[in-house]
């Protein structure tokens, strides 16, 4: 049973390296963020706003809790998700875990256009997203290392990432 799951800090393109890998591996794809909205019909802003950060990783515990372990999926999360409520170590049991690595550099260029819709950052200037990713990634780090593996180039290649599943689970169980 193939369960890929990427992590990683916000901005490192989890969903856009989850969605080729799912599309290569043709099993289904999912965002931890959108399945929430979708759930609880609010954006994140929206949750974050009218409920706060520690209900919105109480979602993120009852989205993992959720997921069906008979299922093939690749799944990109939330940034925050596997650093709250030891949430890496049940990732790491239902699935094989990927993090993907970027410099506290690297991450503040790829968000300073894409802070709408992430209410932790909406609103920063660059010297805030800066500070902000700086201080954050090092918190989080230690617990983004416990991943089964570390991408740490950005141009990694979908194939290799793919091909390293397939030797890992070379067989379909279904
Ligand atoms: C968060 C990351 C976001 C989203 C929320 C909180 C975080 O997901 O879950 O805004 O704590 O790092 P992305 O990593 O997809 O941006």
């Amino acid at each position: 049973m193939k369960k890929i799951i990427l992590i990683g800090f916000m901005g490192c393109g989890k969903s856009t390296l989850g969605k080729k890998i799912a599309n290569k591996l043709k099993i289904p794809f999912f965002d931890s963020d959108r399945e929430i909205e979708e759930k609880h019909k609010k954006t994140i802003g929206e949750i974050f706003g009218e409920h706060g950060e520690s209900y919105f990783r109480m979602l993120e515990n009852e989205f993992v809790d959720s997921l069906n372990v008979e299922d093939e999926f690749v799944l990109a999360t939330g940034g925050g998700m596997p650093c709250h409520n030891k949430v890496i170590e049940k990732l790491n049991e239902l699935g094989t875990t990927f993090y993907l690595e970027r410099s506290a550099k690297e991450l503040t260029n790829r968000l300073i256009n894409a802070k709408e819709k992430r209410p932790l950052i909406e609103g920063m200037t660059s010297e805030e997203l800066e500070f902000f990713v700086d201080e954050k990634l090092d918190e989080r780090k230690e617990c983004y290392q416990n991943a089964n593996f570390t991408l740490d180039r950005a141009d990694q290649n979908v194939k290799e990432v793919v091909d390293l599943i397939n030797l890992l689970q070379p067989h379909r169980t279904n």
